[in-house]
């Protein structure tokens, strides 16, 4: 087995920033090069590796120099949704392995073109969906494949999570996922249920899915929020969202199995 891989951390928001920490915490990982569009950005993922490490990494703006660097292996990348095709791509292409974080892709045209990158160049490409391995969904794949419930019929998954303080303040927060909110409608963040779903319908092991539809409810949700907390006049309060605030999707399987997938990010909670 190699004694150690050289990575590069792409996107040095919150989640690259929890990532990168737990990476620095790992054997055999040395992460040689940081990058984000924001220089104060950098300048924290250089501290974390310096605090770590006592080393320096190599740090940029622009992510084309750490795929330039021949000593980096493997690329993380926890940048936001609509660039973790292009810089999966470019990463395939530069030789190097590569990690993204779960958002994925735009466009069934954006998966191709992950598949077709992948079968040109041989390189490995892997989004890192966690929560296939977390405990509670492991234990339920456990049970599924011992025969606890029997044949399954059905599997049902949400994302069940109140993000209005962080959608509403995307701005102030240089987050990405607000500009989503405004001009998309749709199941913007299906992976967390359905990669545990796919593992226990044996999606690509000879099961595949088939055909989904896919409904939106009305939005109203982020705008009462920013009333309510930012005040009428704020540029949050008077946006109209494309985002519905409940979108229900239904998935019909090969073998005759259905899935239920809820995105539900913009209600209050009981
Ligand atoms: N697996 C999980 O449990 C989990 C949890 C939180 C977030 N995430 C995922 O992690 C990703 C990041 O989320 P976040 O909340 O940290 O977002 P964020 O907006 O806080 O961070 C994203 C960062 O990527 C940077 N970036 C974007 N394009 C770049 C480029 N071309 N080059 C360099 N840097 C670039 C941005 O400047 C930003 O700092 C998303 O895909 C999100 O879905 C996953």
């Amino acid at each position: 087995m190699k004694k150690q891989i050289n990575v590069g951390v792409i996107g040095l928001g919150g989640r690259g920033r929890g990532l990168l920490n737990t990476i620095l915490g790992l054997e055999n990982i040395q992460v040689l090069a940081v990058c984000d569009l924001f220089e104060d950005r950098c300048q924290k993922g250089v501290e974390a590796v310096e605090k770590a490490t006592g080393k320096t990494p190599f740090s940029t703006e622009n992510y084309k120099e750490i795929l330039a660097m021949p000593e980096i292996e493997a690329i993380i990348v926890p940048a936001s949704w609509a660039d973790h095709v292009h810089i999966a791509v470019d990463s395939m292409k530069a030789g190097k392995y590569v990690g993204i974080e779960v958002g994925g892709a735009y466009s069934i045209d954006e998966c191709w073109e992950l598949v077709r990158t992948h079968e040109e160049t041989g390189v490995p490409c892997m989004m890192l969906e966690n929560c296939n391995y977390g405990q509670k969904e492991l234990m339920a794949l456990n049970m599924v494949k011992k025969g606890v419930f029997g044949e399954v019929v059905h599997c049902q998954g949400g994302y069940h999570h109140d993000l209005r303080k962080s959608l509403t303040y995307g701005r102030e927060n240089r987050h990405y996922r607000q500009a989503n909110y405004m001009h998309r409608n749709c199941e913007n963040y299906p992976t967390h249920e359905l990669g545990p779903i796919a593992k226990i319908l044996d999606i690509n092991r000879g099961n595949r899915m088939l055909s989904l539809v896919s409904m939106a409810s009305k939005a109203r949700g982020l705008k009462e929020y920013a009333k309510r907390e930012k005040g009428e006049d704020d540029y949050a309060s008077n946006f109209d969202y494309a985002q519905g605030d409940i979108v229900t999707t239904i998935i019909k399987c090969a073998h005759g199995e259905t899935i239920t997938l809820t995105l539900d990010t913009t209600l209050p909670r009981a």
